[in-house]
């Protein structure tokens, strides 16, 4: 399949690469990540789903798959190549990498070769390739989280996972911001920040303004950010009106960030989910009529069609 990249223009070579990424663990990044991938493999793309979640693997658990020996870490430790450790599923067009889940010996973040890691992966022949991240403000997680085409934010409708969200899109921009500022410029912002924090400023902070009025920061890599907006899932919705939530999230982030965030769809909680997965079977699998199922169905039309006729909430 020819994709299409941003600017309009094909290339064959460039994959779809989504992450998926929460401010707080527990919210549903793994039951949306597989769920999104037999979305779209249902859809007739075909699809591999990895799980970077480095401090404990269960992609496998969500997708009813016993957990493979050959896993990611023959592959960060130099023993096999990307395309060895790939093993294909039951489900067509839907194909997986193991997690590290021998975490007896963890594995050292340091040695991960992210610009490797990514030419290998865009050398795949996969329409699209799903990431599953673990909870956490790794400098590693966000480079890797910056570099993937699409960035999926996880959120429960809870305060808890909202904050905790807001706290990720804080270090997703300064994170973004560092390597292309002065070390002095970028200390100065961070302290500006505590400052705002502590409600200690006089005027309300602004990257933009800030950016463009202090020198050693440039303003196109936050201008990025807004180019390729982050794209919201609320998960675990239990009454419809609070839905809207995602409306407040993408205008508070608006407001006090000068960033723009897409909202691409809500996910009811569903018992199912749960019983489905102490059944060791997809809730799409064993019920792919559930109201959820046609919700994914939405929000892989909001990711996958161009931005002209999405339905973005
Ligand atoms: N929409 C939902 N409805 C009901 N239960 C859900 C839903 N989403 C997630 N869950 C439950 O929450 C648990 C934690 O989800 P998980 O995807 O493992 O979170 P994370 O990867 O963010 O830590 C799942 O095992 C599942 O039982
Ligand atoms: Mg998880």
């Amino acid at each position: 399949m020819e994709l299409v990249n941003k600017t309009g223009s094909s290339e064959t070579n460039k994959k779809n690469i989504w992450a998926v990424q929460s401010g707080k663990g527990g919210v549903g990044k793994t039951f949306v990540t597989s769920s999104l991938a037999l979305t779209l493999s249902k859809l007739q793309y075909s699809v591999l789903v990895i799980d970077l979640d480095l401090s404990g693997a269960n992609i496998h658990t969500a997708l009813g798959l016993n957990p493979s020996h050959l896993n990611l870490r023959h592959y960060l430790e130099g023993q096999k190549d990307i395309s060895q450790i790939i093993i294909p599923t039951s489900y067509p067009k839907l194909s997986y990498i193991q997690g590290i889940w021998d975490s007896w010996l963890p594995f050292n973040f340091n040695e991960f070769d992210e610009q490797k890691f990514f030419t290998d992966l865009r050398a795949l022949d996969f329409d699209y390739i799903l990431i599953d991240f673990g909870v956490g403000s790794f400098e590693k997680y966000f480079n890797l989280y910056l570099e993937c085409d699409e960035k999926i934010l996880v959120s429960s409708p809870e305060p808890t996972s909202i904050e905790k969200n807001y706290r990720f899109i804080e270090s997703y921009i300064c994170q973004n911001l560092k390597s292309k500022s002065t070390p002095e410029a970028f200390a100065k912002l961070i302290s500006t920040l505590r400052e705002f924090r502590h409600k200690t400023l006089d005027k309300p902070f602004s990257f933009k303004t800030y950016l463009k009025e202090n020198e050693g920061l440039t303003l196109e890599p936050f201008n990025k950010l807004n180019r390729e907006p982050i794209k919201l899932i609320l998960n675990g919705i239990r009454s419809h009106s609070v839905s809207d939530l995602g409306y407040s999230i993408k205008s508070v982030c608006n407001k006090y960030y000068g960033l723009h965030i897409e909202y691409v769809g809500f996910l009811e909680f569903d018992n199912s989910v749960w019983q489905s997965i102490k059944n060791r079977e997809p809730v799409l699998i064993s019920q792919p009529f559930t109201p959820v199922a046609g919700q994914f169905l939405n929000i892989c039309k909001n990711l996958t069609e161009p931005e002209n006729l999405r339905a973005v909430v």
